[in-house]
């Protein structure tokens, strides 16, 4: 990431302000799927939508952005509404991701595929990689992103497995309505919970986590 891709981000951020302080549809609709507690790691989260609905689901966030200026949008937005979440300036194509273990890692409208393995080996056995983006397919409708910043069909998946975790819950599909809806890949993968000693087997390893996993 260039100085002036960063500033281009702040200044769109700057552009933009608050705004109405929603998570993503597309993330909300996958809920049931979400650990209830534990710790969170929202991957270029941007404003904080997201990283804010996560906390009132339950977890400790930690959100990281690359735009000084976002992250100070989302410090008004977490005060705003008394949700204590972490902020760290992170370049994620310079810096190491912060340290797991995490129960749960968001990725969303953010593409860089050479993270996907070192989410895997931050994510805690058990625990869930959230990832949403547009693909190809978006530009039947959208001109933009461009080609270089859209997944191919089926990559999600593809991406996922290769770094060793296994898909719980996948889609493509235009997600939302009219001129709004985006095709979105969408795909939940889980890190194998490590084998139990014990004579019981437990199939679950993070607490409140949703429908278990057997790969999709
Ligand atoms: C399309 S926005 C998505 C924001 C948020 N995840 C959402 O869904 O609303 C992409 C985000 O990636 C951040 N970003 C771009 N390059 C980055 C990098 N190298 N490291 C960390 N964040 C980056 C931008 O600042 C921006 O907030």
């Amino acid at each position: 990431m260039t100085d002036e891709d960063r500033e281009r981000w702040d200044r769109r951020y700057a552009a933009q302000g608050l705004g109405d302080g929603e998570p993503s549809a597309a993330l909300v609709e996958l809920a049931p799927w979400l650990p209830r507690r534990g710790r969170a790691l929202d991957l270029a989260g941007g404003r904080g939508e997201n990283a804010r609905w996560l906390d009132a689901q339950g977890l400790a966030v930690t959100l990281t952005d690359l735009s000084e200026v976002a992250l100070d949008l989302a410090r008004r937005l977490f005060e705003r509404s008394g949700a204590s979440i972490e902020r760290r300036r992170v370049d994620l194509e310079r810096e190491p991701l912060p340290p797991g273990p995490w129960e749960l890692v968001l990725c969303c409208s953010y593409l860089q595929r050479e993270l996907v393995p070192a989410v895997a080996a931050a994510l805690a056995p058990g625990g869930r990689f959230v990832w949403i983006h547009p693909t190809t397919t978006n530009l039947q409708r959208h001109p933009r992103p461009g080609s270089r910043f859209l997944l191919e069909p089926g990559e999600a998946e593809r991406l996922v497995r290769a770094a060793g975790l296994r898909p719980c819950w996948s889609q493509e599909a235009w997600v939302g309505r009219g001129d709004d809806a985006r095709f979105l890949a969408r795909v939940i993968a889980e890190r194998p919970p490590e084998p139990s000693r014990g004579r019981r087997r437990s199939r679950r390893s993070i607490e409140g986590t949703g429908p278990t996993c057997d790969g999709a």
